[in-house]
This record gives C-alpha cells, sequence and structure tokens, in this order.
C-alpha cells in the first residue's frame, strides 16, 4: 500500500515511520524536517528505537492508496485542497478535535475515515522522532456502520505492527476522544503542567468538570455518552500518559496557535445548555492566543 502521509508533525512522522516498515510512504511536511528524513532517513527514538526510509517532499504526490492526515485541526481545509489533486483510494484523519473528515469530505472524491489515535510523539529534531508511549488507532467509517475501506486500512496497519481497531460507532468514539482533549489540552497547556498533574487535586476536579460537560453536550445530540465514562477514560489517559507534554501545551511552548477551536471551542458552540468550565478555558487560551499574535 501506498500511504502519503499529510502533515509531518510528531504524530504524522512517528505513525509515517512505523507505516513504512511494511509499506511505501510518502511524508508531506516542511523542511528542514522534510530535507533532514530525505538526506538521512528518519530515526525513531525511545519506545522503539530504528531508522525508517519513507519519502518526504513538501508536495503531495499524483497518487496513492491512503493519505493519512496528521496537520493540527486549522490546517484540515489546507490539507483538503492540497489532496484533492491526489488520486486517492481512501483517506484517514488522526487529528485532534472535530470537524475534521467533513472538511476533508467536501474536497476528496474518496471515502473519507474518522480516527482517533493515542500514540505519543514529539519531534525532538528535523529528522529526529521521539516515540513517547505506545497507544491504539481506532478507525472507522466518519459516520458509523461497517466500511471495506476501513478493514483495509485496519489490515496494512497491523501488518506494520500499529495497534489499530476498526470501529462501526466511530461517532461516539470522536466524542469519547473529545471529551478527553476538552478535560486535558487546555487545563495543561494554560498551568504549563504534564498530563500527570491532573490525576488529583484541584487538576483533577478541573478536568473531570470539563470531561462531564462534554459528556453532556454529546448526549444533547443523541451520542450516548454518560459523565462516569467520560470521567473514567480521561483519568486512564491521564494516568497512561502522565509523563507526556499535551500537543496544546507543545503548541503553546512553541508559540503555535492551538487547536483550541475545534475541542472546548467545539464543546461551547455545540452546547444548548451553558458550559461554563469550556468557556473559560476556551477565553483563557484565546486569550493567550491573542497576546502571542500582538507580539
Ligand atoms: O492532544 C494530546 O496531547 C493527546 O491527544 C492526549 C490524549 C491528550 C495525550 O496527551
Amino acid at each position: 500500500m501506498h500511504v502519503v502521509v499529510f502533515g509531518a508533525g510528531s504524530l504524522g512522522s512517528l505513525l509515517g515511520g512505523l507505516l513504512a516498515r511494511a509499506h511505501e510512504v510518502t511524508l508531506v511536511g516542511r523542511d528542514p524536517h522534510v530535507k533532514a528524513v530525505r538526506r538521512d532517513g528518519l530515526d525513531v527514538v525511545g519506545v522503539e528505537e530504528f531508522r525508517a526510509e519513507p519519502a518526504a517532499d513538501t508536495a503531495v504526490p499524483a497518487t496513492a492508496d491512503l493519505a493519512l492526515v496528521a496537520v493540527k485541526s486549522g490546517d484540515t481545509g489546507d490539507a483538503a485542497r492540497a489532496l484533492a489533486d491526489c488520486e486517492l483510494a481512501a483517506c484517514l484523519s488522526v487529528q485532534n478535535g472535530m470537524g475534521n473528515e467533513a472538511t476533508l469530505a467536501a474536497e476528496l472524491d474518496c471515502p473519507v475515515l474518522a480516527g482517533t489515535c493515542s500514540y505519543g510523539a514529539r519531534l525532538d529534531a528535523p529528522g529526529t522522532v521521539a516515540f513517547t508511549g505506545r497507544g491504539e488507532v481506532v478507525l472507522g467509517a466518519r459516520d458509523g456502520g461497517p466500511s471495506t475501506a476501513a478493514d483495509e486500512v485496519g489490515e496494512a496497519f497491523d501488518a506494520a505492527g500499529i495497534e489499530a481497531t476498526v470501529a462501526t460507532d466511530m461517532p461516539t468514539r470522536l466524542w469519547e476522544k473529545l471529551a478527553v482533549n476538552a478535560a486535558i489540552n487546555a487545563a495543561t497547556a494554560l498551568a504549563r503542567v504534564e498530563n500527570g498533574a491532573l490525576a488529583d487535586g484541584p487538576g483533577r476536579e478541573l478536568a473531570a468538570d470539563a470531561a462531564r460537560e462534554t459528556a453532556r453536550v454529546a448526549r444533547e445530540r443523541g451520542v450516548a455518552l454518560t459523565d462516569e465514562r467520560a470521567v473514567s477514560l480521561t483519568e486512564r489517559v491521564v494516568r497512561d500518559t502522565a509523563a507526556n507534554r499535551s500537543s496544546m501545551l507543545q503548541d503553546v511552548e512553541t508559540g503555535r496557535p492551538t487547536e483550541i477551536d475545534a475541542i472546548n471551542g467545539y464543546v461551547v458552540e455545540r452546547a444548548a445548555e451553558p458550559v461554563p468550565v469550556n468557556e473559560t478555558l476556551t477565553r483563557l487560551v484565546r486569550l493567550w492566543e491573542r497576546g502571542r499574535d500582538a507580539r
């Protein structure tokens, strides 16, 4: 299978490196990372250590069997337009936040699959990605139900040793992931702490409140997500990724735009009743973004 990974950041590079062990992979990203991968290959360090030899480019190839989209949610529109000229059999989003698949499907002429990914990764230097935690990719039809394309992608991930589950309830899975991200990302970014800081005390209460609000909005929209499940999933991810710096914390530390609009901002926009915790987290992160833009 030829996989084009659109977005050679930390997660895209890690998945691209793992997939390159069994498939032809083209990483599409920016220099200097792309230049370094072209010159010396991609070094994966940490949980597993190996050198992968994917192709790397700043432009999208003309054809591929699968486009794996791993850009920040704010860049999904650009990704969709760039991929529109590529002849594809399927596209899979493994991005944080909601609404990415619909943006991709509006431009692409192939099945667009939804995915969630809990693998931990960090870009250490151009050409080097740290594999910081083994996780799971869950993927399937974006509206739920069976999908031949999802089965084929699941098999391709298995062949590369990536833990992958093909699910027929992706709408629920996406809301579950949204609850976890709404609970963890903004709080860790604002407090500048690792995920494990939300395991007890005020951090735990804040995360649980944000997760419960998200579950309530999911139920308002017909998704069966209980408060208890949203909180227990959050607590599990906090435990499993205690030493990780969340993606939003990494964005804040490196001065990049965050995914607040597609996470807590999405919960606020979809809520029928007030969601004060998500509202406050959204306002504080937007305040930080305005300060960054003004500098
Ligand atoms: O965005 C992130 O950082 C990750 O999705 C998660 C699960 C919160 C772990 O850090």
